[in-house]
């Protein structure tokens, strides 16, 4: 389908990533509880790199583990009298280095559109602060054959003014998985990941377009991570719900082959 090479011929590997998402949940002690049994768990050898993206109020408690440290999002603005907002680069100085853009909670409820999500992405960048940019479709769209449309839509409008050779993590999930139990079947899930593949080799770059690392999200669990992570094109995945519970996202993190 797309002219890409299948990964296993591919020269390089793409590197295989476990976010967990947290959402607005956990109290710092219930977040701590988390980090030692996953550091326990790991054990110092993992089969992906883990990346926590914890509330703003617990960044902090990250710089005692060896997890990456992400934000579920970063202000539009880049400083000044924009009362509660956190900027780009106040999270770069707490040493954040991921940032979840686009995540379908904040399209839906916060009104994040196309424009927002750019200036969001432009801010992550200039203070070397790698974007997870979420992409994916509702339901209603799906089941009236728009998920394509609605997915190129999403790189399109947001992702093709930027030079792409800078780091970016992209992640497909379609909004009727998130939270809601059901999984998109691992073809699925994959077939999609391949589309952004084609969209992003035809239209900005096609080295970007193997190398770019694409998660999947929506009701990840330990029983369904393996059947997903053993796609061609998915590299890793972007858990809600299954990372609140250490035992289970260290499973995830371990569902590569
Ligand atoms: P979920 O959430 O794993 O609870 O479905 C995923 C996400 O929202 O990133």
């Amino acid at each position: 389908m797309l002219g890409l090479q299948p990964k296993k011929v591919l020269e390089f590997m793409r590197k295989k990533l476990t976010i967990a998402n947290w959402k607005q949940n956990t109290s710092q002690k219930e977040a701590t509880s988390i980090l030692m049994q996953l550091t326990d768990l790991q054990n110092n050898s993992s089969k992906s790199e883990i990346i926590i993206a914890a509330p703003y109020t617990h960044l902090h408690l990250l710089d005692e583990f060896n997890f990456k440290k992400a934000s579920q999002d970063c202000s539009i603005y880049n400083g000044g009298a924009y009362t509660g907002e956190i900027s780009a680069a106040m999270l770069a100085d707490v040493g954040v280095k991921y940032a979840i853009i686009g995540h379908s909670e904040r399209r839906q409820y916060f009104s994040e559109n196309s424009q927002i999500l750019k200036v969001k992405i432009k801010n992550c960048l200039q203070n070397n602060i790698t974007p997870i940019y979420c992409v994916g479709e509702t339901l209603e769209q799906r089941e009236s054959n728009q998920t394509f449309k609605i997915i190129e839509r999403q790189l399109k409008e947001v992702l093709f003014d930027f030079d792409i050779s800078q780091d970016l993590i992209l992640a497909y999930e379609p909004v009727w998985a998130i939270g809601t139990g059901k999984t998109a079947s691992a073809e699925q899930a994959n077939n999609v990941h391949i589309f952004i593949r084609q969209i992003l080799a035809t239209f900005l770059n096609k080295n970007f377009a193997e190398k770019v690392p694409i998660l999947y999200g929506g009701s990840i669990k330990a029983d369904n991570a393996q059947g997903l992570f053993s796609q061609s094109d998915i590299d890793g995945g972007l858990v809600g719900g299954a990372s609140l519970i250490a035992v289970d996202f260290y499973k995830i993190s371990q569902s590569f082959s």
